[in-house]
């Protein structure tokens, strides 16, 4: 969708921002799904007070800061503001569809949802791209770091890759036909922080290059439709190893699925949320197994199962 096809000059707009799954095991800070089932919606109004006010926050997380600097849709809004510089201020009302420390995007689709309903309000709205660099502001907050695996899918939907932090060039990957994602969201919190934390700064060179291979052999499926390939590459033999532990029964749930039929099953983002690939055949028994195993383990789970393909962030109102 390009700037010319999407509201502009409105009073008040608000967008749905859905979750993703970023990263997509492999593709670690670069590649991610959204999850259109669930998400944010981010209220924005023209106001006389230049500037911008949070007016308040509900939904499953009520207790975010309401300063705009500490905020994760506050600081994409400021960024937008400071490139737009209109001659109105904005108030935005926030609320959150997707619980913090899931690892489904909340911080992202938050920030993602405030550029694009404030771009509405815009006589000269942004293009996609632009509103991408002023979300990762707001990212960055939440995460403490630039990266772009959340935002980007929450923003164009779909599959995508991204290329470059300061120059981001954002590709949507092709899905083959029948996949869809199954979502398992178990109920606990973890930091995206402490998620980042514990990962070790080096890599070993005969991970790199498997790794490297699976990322490529994925993204080749994907292309060519060959799920064996993209069975052999949904792989993560970097990030997953360090992080599984941080999940209670990760490999339980993990072998269910894929004895369920799935394509493969990694951790969404920083977790500890999980997701499974599957053909839609199989999927109702991937998310079967993939909630008991974690009831198991002592786990409730709220779950999806989503096409991979989807719209983006839009504005509903
Ligand atoms: N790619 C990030 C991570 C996502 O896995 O740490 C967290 O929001």
């Amino acid at each position: 969708m390009n700037a010319m096809s999407e509201p502009r000059g409105l009073t008040r707009a608000t967008a749905f921002a859905p979750a993703s799954v970023g990263n997509v095991g492999i593709g670690f800070d670069i590649l991610g799904f959204a999850v259109d089932a669930i998400g944010d919606r981010i209220t924005v109004s023209r106001s006389e007070r230049p500037g911008i006010r949070i007016s308040g926050c509900s939904g499953v997380a009520t207790d975010l800061p309401l300063e705009p600097e500490k905020n994760t849709a506050g600081r994409a809004l400021m960024a937008l503001n400071v490139a737009a510089k209109p001659a109105f201020g904005f108030e935005m009302h926030i609320e959150k569809g997707i619980p913090l420390g899931s690892g489904l995007g909340g911080s992202a689709a938050s920030a993602v949802g405030a550029v694009v309903a404030a771009n509405a309000l815009l006589d000269e709205p942004f293009d996609r791209l632009a509103l991408l660099k002023f979300a990762m502001q707001g990212e960055a907050v939440a995460s403490g770091s630039l990266h772009v695996d959340n935002i980007a899918p929450s923003l164009f939907g779909g599959l995508v890759l991204t290329v470059g932090i300061d120059n981001p060039r954002v590709k949507r990957i092709p899905v083959p036909p029948g996949i869809t994602a199954v979502i398992a969201h178990p109920h606990m919190f973890l930091s995206t922080r402490q998620a980042r934390a514990i990962l070790k700064r080096d890599v070993a060179m005969a991970d790199f290059v498997w790794q490297t291979a699976n990322l490529a052999g994925f993204i080749s499926g994907c292309y060519t439709n060959d799920l064996e390939l993209i069975r052999e590459g949904l792989n993560d033999v970097v990030i997953e190893p360090q992080r599984r532990q941080l999940i209670p029964g990760f490999s339980a749930v993990r072998s269910a699925a894929l004895a369920a039929g799935a394509l493969g099953c990694s951790i969404s983002g920083a977790g500890p949320t999980m997701f499974a690939w599957a053909l839609a055949s199989h999927a109702q028994t991937v998310r079967e197994q993939m909630v008991a195993e974690f009831a198991r383990n002592g786990v409730a789970a709220d779950h999806w199962v989503v096409p991979v393909e989807s719209d983006g962030a839009r504005v509903v109102a």
